[in-house]
């Protein structure tokens, strides 16, 4: 018997069948397209990942070519005018210098650490040098946004708020009138009427990218996107959209700290070292434009453990504590957890300091963190990792104004390190006396007032100047 529901299913096939519609199978993941459903994605091997969306067939209209002129490339006026300043100089300074005409920024980061606020900050901080600038949500009603605003103190008649999803409609907006910056929060949100997945799949997020890549082109506009983080961490959706865009920022932090870092993981204007260090206040974000002061603020007494290094972030030294715990196990197996730091370089350590110092860590749980929630992935943090862990298992502290810097190489030399005068000032200029460095850096170091530099050239040299005198 057939029932009334297969039959209303197979003519609404007939419907579409009759359209010539073609479908085509997308994963949600990496962007991969097949003709057939597969219960696991054949390019990224993504479970269940796959989802049926139509092909949008093109109009067959014959479209008017308008090619432009090629130019030599010394004609072009490249002033630095073109950089938009926000004024916000930890904002700026990620970007390379300031916002750049016409380019499209992807922020991305978990929910609730602060895009919002953040991209409402700088448009607002614009919008008071008189710049014209639009914020479409997607997420908040007009009355939010403006409850947000006033908390923010970020009221001025330049900054234009508006609740919309439709793609045509914010395009439309823009081409009605003219603005120096736009907010497009978030890029999940926008949907393109034609397109029949749901928002936020494949389909529509590379649409909507790409139509606000033509629009920052062709006007000129700097246009932000702000980007959801899946649990793994990438900004959701498909790769694709890192691609097509000009900078990513990623906004990141531990929620229970109020720092906030803000890094560039893409920029095709600036180099991609540089992070913007921020506070998560009552009143909004505000720029941390000392944070080595803020990072070490809650370091009054020194125990065995904790200690200082210098790790450079971009152009720019900052002081941070790295604390190693070593303690008897409990389970068969000894525990490693190592926040803010690289697994593998911790694990790497740890067999260099069993094999060159002797210390018999296999048997114990390591437990390493980096304070603040900062990460540090340079190898000259290896010096300071091996005196944290080293200071912990020989229950014996590194001197308070004592830092370190070095890489540590597999057969235990300590090996040299980029910028090294640059972290030693910045380390006199927090009150540090003492640094040990890599001996073969020596030649380049000129004398730093008040700072007495060691070289060392073996990890159990540093380990001599560290503890040796100190009472067990
Ligand atoms: P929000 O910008 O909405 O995050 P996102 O857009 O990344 O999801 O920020 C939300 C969090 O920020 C919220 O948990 C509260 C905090 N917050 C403050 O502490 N102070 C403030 O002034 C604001 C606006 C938010
Ligand atoms: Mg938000």
């Amino acid at each position: 018997m057939v029932c009334f529901s297969d039959l209303l299913n197979f003519n609404l096939r007939r419907d579409f069948l009759k359209k010539k519609d073609k479908f085509i199978f997308l994963c949600q993941s990496c962007g991969a397209q097949t003709p057939k459903w597969m219960g696991k994605c054949p390019a990224c091997g993504g479970w269940d990942t796959l989802v049926e969306e139509k092909i949008i067939a093109a109009s067959g209209k014959a479209r008017p070519i308008t090619s432009p002129k090629p130019v030599p490339i010394n004609s072009v006026d490249v002033a630095e005018s073109h950089r938009l300043q926000t004024g916000i100089t930890e904002f700026d300074r990620v970007l390379g210098g300031g916002i750049v005409d016409g380019s499209l920024i992807l922020i991305g980061g978990d929910p609730g650490i602060g895009k919002s606020t953040l991209m409402l900050q700088v448009l607002a901080t614009l919008a008071q040098a008189n710049k014209r600038c639009l914020y479409v949500s997607g997420e908040e009603s007009v009355l939010q946004l403006s409850m947000r605003g006033k908390r923010l103190d970020s009221g001025s008649d330049s900054l234009f708020i508006v609740a919309e999803t439709d793609l045509d409609s914010i395009l439309s907006m823009v081409e009605k009138e003219h603005y120096d910056a736009m907010v497009i929060d978030s890029i999940q949100t926008v949907f393109h009427p034609e397109v029949s997945s749901t928002p936020g799949s494949v389909t529509q997020i590379r649409e909507a990218s790409m139509q606000f890549m033509r629009l920052a082109k062709t006007t000129g506009i700097p246009i932000f996107l702000v980007g959801h983080v899946t649990k793994v961490g990438a900004i959701a959706g498909p790769r694709i959209m890192e691609h097509m865009v000009d900078t990513v920022l990623y906004f990141e932090g531990d929620k229970s700290h109020i720092f906030r870092i803000l890094r560039a993981v893409k920029n095709r204007f600036g180099s991609t070292n540089e992070i913007g260090v921020f506070e998560m206040r009552e009143k909004g974000l505000s720029q941390v434009p000392n944070p080595s002061a803020i990072f070490l603020s809650d370091r009054s007494t020194v125990a065995p453990g904790s200690v200082v290094t210098s790790s450079m972030e971009g152009t720019r030294p900052i002081l941070v504590e790295i604390q190693g715990l070593v303690s008897s196990t409990g389970m068969g197996n000894p525990r490693r957890t190592v926040l803010g730091l690289d697994h593998n370089r911790v694990a790497l350590i740890l067999a260099v300091m069993e094999k060159r110092l002797g210390m018999n860590l296999s048997g114990l749980d390591v437990f390493m963190n980096v304070i603040g929630g900062v990460r540090i992935v340079e190898p000259s943090a290896d010096l300071a990792i091996a005196a944290a862990l080293a200071s912990s298992f020989l229950d014996k502290p590194v001197h308070k104004e004592t830092t370190l810097i070095g890489e540590i190489g597999l057969t235990g030399e300590i090996r040299a390190v980029s910028h090294a005068q640059a972290r030693i000032k910045e380390a006199s200029k927090m009150g540090f006396t003492t640094c040990l460095v890599p001996s073969s850096a020596m030649k380049q170091l000129s004398k730093v007032k008040g700072m007495t530099i060691e070289s060392v050239s073996f990890l159990k040299d540093a380990m001599e100047v560290l503890f040796d005198g100190q009472e067990d």
